[in-house]
């Protein structure tokens, strides 16, 4: 089948940009000697984490049971869930997958950890712990200077092993001087933290952070031993936006049709929010909902459920009902959510088709 084959609206990726992105950072990884255990929630497909194993990464991350459930088809030795598990229900589905991989659980709280201990004990399990440190996002994760204490709480409960701190460096998004000073002081935070650890003999073995915006400096987060991003297999909008990719890195896009063009002006795509979720640009800007790759003059404006409007004034060209438009995506994870399958396309053809079968796993 031809790329111009292929119902719209469908999410294309082209598969050398992906091949390339997946091998470049297992590169950088392995040359920094950083462990990689990518974030799986931008694919959402075990077809891929396999990919990611077997070139070099350690393990899988993932943020929600259900996740980690399809994850396991991907057979991963090792198994990250960077998300508070809370709940009987969703520890007992998580004990289960125990007994075929090692499974480890980010912590921010004595409740949570008390009750992974419990299920763990249950189940006769020893399931291993990061603590959770909040290093400027403000969104999960204990203060640094609370870290020994809450650690020392949390290693007191049975059947749990300790692996070592985890952060999220979510708020360092531009790749330009700010982000620069803000990756020095993360650096500098993260030492500290791990001093005061080790000062109290619970020296963190695993060191776990990094985000795709910040990725290729993770280098430069000294304590840092592993790093877990997850759009870096696609990248999307807000990547490029954020000057920690080129266009050519850019993998995943939305391919739409044309479906009217009875306002002057203005063009009418069949995707609207059901295809591209309401997400606008990380940096704030106002700039629509996606970039027509081969218009980007044209201003992606607003979404109705299934109607996406383009402002196509400043274009130089016209459009035809019928026709077909690639879309560069703000915020790819959130995009694979809402499709079934992916179009896998090398030099315009479609060579692999795989599902989304981690979508809408949120419980
Ligand atoms: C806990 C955690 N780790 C890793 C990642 C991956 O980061 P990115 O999407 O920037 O690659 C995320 C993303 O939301 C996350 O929440």
């Amino acid at each position: 089948m031809k790329l111009s084959e292929i119902e719209t609206p469908a999410v294309v990726v082209d598969l050398d940009i992906m091949e390339r992105n997946l091998a470049h950072v297992a590169k950088y990884a392995q040359d920094h000697a950083l462990r990689l255990r990518p974030h799986t929630k931008t694919h959402k497909s075990p077809i891929i984490a396999r990919r990611q194993l077997d070139l070099g990464a350690v393990g899988l991350t993932v943020a929600k049971v259900g996740e980690a459930e399809v994850m396991m088809t991907a057979a991963p030795d090792d198994l990250l869930v960077a998300y508070p598990v809370i709940g009987h229900r969703k520890l007992e589905r998580l004990m289960a997958l125990a007994g075929n991989t090692r499974i480890t659980v980010a912590v921010d709280s004595v409740v949570a950890a008390h009750q992974l201990s419990d299920a763990a004990r249950e189940h006769r399990r020893e399931v291993g712990v990061l603590m959770e440190v909040d290093m400027g996002l403000k969104r999960v994760g204990v203060a640094p200077k609370d870290a020994v204490a809450f650690t020392r709480s949390v290693l007191r409960l049975p059947h749990l092993r300790y692996e070592g701190v985890a952060m999220y460096p979510g708020h360092i998004k531009m790749m330009d001087e700010t982000g620069m000073a803000a990756i020095r002081k993360l650096s500098g935070d993260v030492e500290s933290l791990v001093d005061d650890l080790t000062a109290a003999g619970l020296k963190p073995p695993i060191v776990s952070g990094g985000s795709t915006p910040a990725l290729y400096h993770s280098h430069h987060v000294a304590a840092l031993n592993e790093i877990r991003p997850g759009t870096y297999v696609f990248n999307d909008r807000n990547t490029l936006e954020l000057g920690s990719c080129a266009m050519k890195d850019c993998a995943a896009t939305v391919l739409c049709t044309v479906v009217s063009t009875a306002q002057p002006g203005q063009i009418i795509l069949d995707g609207g929010s059901k295809t591209f979720s309401s997400d606008r640009l990380a940096t704030g800007a106002d700039a629509g909902f996606g970039e027509l790759i081969d218009a980007p003059e044209a201003i992606f404006t607003k979404l109705m459920e299934e109607h996406g409007f383009v402002d196509v004034h400043r274009c130089h060209r016209k459009f035809e009902v019928g026709e077909q438009v690639r879309v560069l995506m703000n915020h790819v994870c959130v995009v694979m959510n809402l499709h079934e399958q992916v179009y896998g396309v090398r030099n315009g053809v479609v060579e692999e088709v795989w599902k989304v079968e981690a979508r809408g796993k949120l419980q």
